[in-house]
């Protein structure tokens, strides 16, 4: 596994590692004797947390919010230092990452359907013109539109309305009648600039059409335009207005030929939004009744929600090894070398306000781990903003793992005020 040893091996430039994946990018750079180079802001720099400092070669310092500059900026810092793979990790990233690749020749996705991979738009036209089953959809700039387009098009309840540029379900309402749909129109258009680079966003919804059934992810790892489909991912999430997730298990519990058929449809998003070097994560639900997964988003980019770590306890595929291996145009480790199961659960509050207390306890086969402290403000209960800390747990089936990790989080105590 390992493509070079310490200071001599290869170099990996990270758009904005600060998210959910850097970490797992960390370690598998230091697994595979990488030098990881992170491209950000000064500032965000700054708050990063000191493991991932201390694992950077070095800092492209640069404002990521203006591109022209930026790529200007990230070009001769490739040159300088020898960097052989470009990574995107931070989604709104993810086209400048494809458009770095091309300038300075190294392996990445295609620039030209770069953009389809952060805005949901261009995905609905991308997905579209290679027939990937997805949710129909119209744009709408505001509530009257919202109410014709609806009109027009004959769409019956529920409907969804979600920012073009979004991810962590920000913005994102299920909306049971027309009352709610001028409001969640609002809400979803809310999003203008993206924190903490300050990076503008299209600021236009989607409205699309319901669709009902069980939600699944499945990652893909292209490497030079080959898809090596990963394990499909079970997911819960809140039902109602919000749809939050709760949670992933890894495997899925679906029978052989359907999750075939996922890892078939996840793949074909992958490629349909121009990933060619690198890893894409897509989410699906599959209608009650039917074989057909319908693709609700893809990103060019790691999974968050800890899903590395998830998958790789059940199944000993590293995705952040893979997709490194990718980026840097060789062919990724992407066998499974486990059979067993790991699910995740996040801790939710009932309602926003000050965390008063919170604990998890310690039980064999799991671990806890807090992202709010006591005296911190929990958000509404609206997007993944609000989850106040999660359990993982192992075991040797899917059941097995969720219902452990959904027992530790039932005991968790959480007091919000
Ligand atoms: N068209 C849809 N039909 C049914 N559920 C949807 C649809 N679009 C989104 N959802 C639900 O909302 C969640 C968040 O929406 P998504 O498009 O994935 O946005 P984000 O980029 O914020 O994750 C999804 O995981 C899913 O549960
Ligand atoms: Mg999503």
């Amino acid at each position: 596994m390992t493509i070079g040893a310490g200071p001599g091996g290869p170099r990996v430039l990270v758009i904005e590692p600060m998210g959910n994946a850097g970490r797992f990018l960390v370690e598998a750079a230091e697994r595979l004797g990488l030098r990881l180079y992170a491209a950000t802001h000064k500032d965000v720099h700054e708050g990063y947390p000191d493991r991932l400092r201390a694992a950077l070669a070095g800092v492209c310092a640069t404002d990521l919010a203006n591109a022209p500059r930026a790529l200007d900026d990230m070009a001769a810092f490739c040159r300088q230092h020898a960097i052989e793979g470009v990574v995107g990790c931070f989604e709104l990233f993810t086209p400048l990452a494809a458009h770095l690749a091309a300038r300075v020749g190294l392996p990445g996705n295609d620039p030209r359907l770069a953009q389809a991979a952060r805005n949901k738009i261009l995905m609905g036209e991308a997905f579209a013109a290679a027939g990937i089953p997805a949710p129909r959809w119209t744009v709408v700039r505001d509530g009257a539109e919202a109410h014709r387009a609806v009109r027009e098009a004959g769409w019956d309840w529920p409907l969804v309305v979600k920012p073009a540029e979004q991810g962590g379900s920000w913005g994102v309402s299920v909306v049971d009648g027309p009352d709610g749909l001028g409001p969640a129109v609002a809400a979803a258009r809310q999003y203008t600039y993206a924190r903490p680079h300050g990076l503008e966003l299209d600021a236009r919804a989607l409205v699309q059409e319901y669709i009902a059934g069980e939600e699944y992810s499945c990652d893909t790892v292209v490497a030079d335009g080959v898809a090596y489909p990963l394990p499909v991912v079970r997911k819960d999430t809140t039902a109602g207005r919000y749809r939050i997730e709760t949670g992933h298990t890894c495997p899925s519990g679906l029978p052989e030929p359907l999750a075939a058929k996922v890892r078939h449809t996840a793949a074909r998003a992958a490629l349909a939004v121009g990933v060619r070097n690198g890893i894409a994560h897509t989410e699906v639900k599959i209608p009650p009744g039917t074989d057909t997964p319908y693709v609700i988003e893809t990103g060019a980019r790691l999974p968050g929600d800890n899903l590395c770590e998830v998958v790789e306890a059940a199944t000993g595929v590293s995705e952040a090894v893979a997709c490194l291996q990718a980026v840097l145009g060789r062919v990724p480790d992407t066998v499974a070398t486990r059979t067993g199961a790991a699910s995740i659960r996040f801790l939710l509050p009932e309602r926003g306000g000050v965390l008063r207390e919170v604990s998890i306890p310690q039980t064999p086969g799991t671990h806890g781990e807090l992202h709010l402290r006591p005296g911190e403000t929990v958000p509404e209960p609206a997007d993944s903003a609000c989850r106040i800390g999660h359990v993982v747990a192992r075991a040797e089936t899917a059941e097995q793992a969720r219902a452990l990790a959904g027992r530790v989080a039932a005991g968790s105590r959480v007091e919000v005020g």
